[in-house]
């Protein structure tokens, strides 16, 4: 079970690593800090992707009390290769293949938006967490704060006006505001309920080394250019150029993600 964000996630996790996954490893030990993640805890990373989550997590508590599960095949590879002590499961979150209460920390990084069910999902996080339990998540903020997709779809807005609203993150995501996160988690029964931001950065060698991975079609927004006529896909990458300042050299872009955290 998946959303329909969740193909453009068969891509080899490198392209991955070379688009978003330029912030993860930094995000996931602000969300492991926030979350209080401390070591003896036995801990999951719901929607591991290649695994920035669950290698911040094992480096707190010990790979061996980690465990990670995420849809995609290739990613679960990628995530097993990085911290092979970890008990990595291909699976999705609204049926996680895990006993009740069995978790003292339940976290997922920028993945409630790619479930097919999101309340199902956290349910199932609150489900295998044990009573007391922190149940958290992240999520860009697609609307501001991330700049490198909130950048890439005013570009795509601007060449293809009618058709990149229906695919701009800013406005399809369903849960990227902290009260959405909160209702959310309200609404799962998670109690203690709070949320805020982090703040992460990546550095760029030049233009180039940011267009290139979106050209495999990984995550929405490569999907997307990779489905864009050869001519507008040009015109996209020449406006998202512009947008970040025409940059001729290393750049570093800055990304905000919104946390929410719940007791189980
Ligand atoms: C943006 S990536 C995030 C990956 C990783 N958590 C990280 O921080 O790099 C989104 C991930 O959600 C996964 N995903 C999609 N649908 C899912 C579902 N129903 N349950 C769990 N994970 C899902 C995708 O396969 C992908 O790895």
């Amino acid at each position: 079970m998946e959303g329909s964000g969740a193909a453009a996630f068969r891509t080899s996790a490198q392209a991955y690593d070379r688009h978003v996954g330029r912030y993860t490893d930094e995000l996931a030990a602000a969300l492991a800090e926030v979350a209080g993640v401390e070591p003896g805890q036995r801990a999951l990373d719901v929607g591991c992707g290649p695994g920035a989550l669950t290698r911040a997590l094992a480096a707190i508590v010990g790979a061996e009390n980690v465990a990670a599960v995420d849809p995609s095949p290739p990613y679960a590879d990628a995530c097993r290769a990085r911290v092979p002590n970890a008990d990595v499961r291909v699976g999705a979150a609204e049926a996680l293949p895990f006993d009740d209460q069995a978790f003292d920390v339940v976290l997922s990084q920028l993945v409630l938006n790619f479930m097919t069910d999101a309340p199902a999902g956290v349910g199932e996080m609150r489900r295998v967490a044990r009573t007391g339990a922190t149940v958290g998540a992240c999520v860009w903020d697609y609307a501001g704060g991330m700049t490198l997709l909130r950048r890439f779809w005013d570009a795509a807005l601007r060449v293809d006006p009618a058709n990149a609203s229906s695919h701009d993150e800013g406005q399809v995501m369903r849960f990227c505001t902290p009260p959405e996160l909160e209702a959310l988690w309200v609404d799962t029964g998670l109690s203690h309920v709070a949320s805020g931001e982090l703040q992460t950065s990546a550095r760029y060698a030049d233009f180039d080394t940011l267009w290139e991975p979106l050209a495999t079609g990984v995550a929405p927004s490569g999907a997307y250019a990779v489905a864009l006529g050869a001519r507008k896909r040009a015109a996209l990458r020449e406006q998202l150029h512009a947008l970040l300042g025409a940059p001729t050299g290393p750049f570093t872009l800055e990304a905000r993600a919104w946390y929410v955290l719940g007791r189980a």
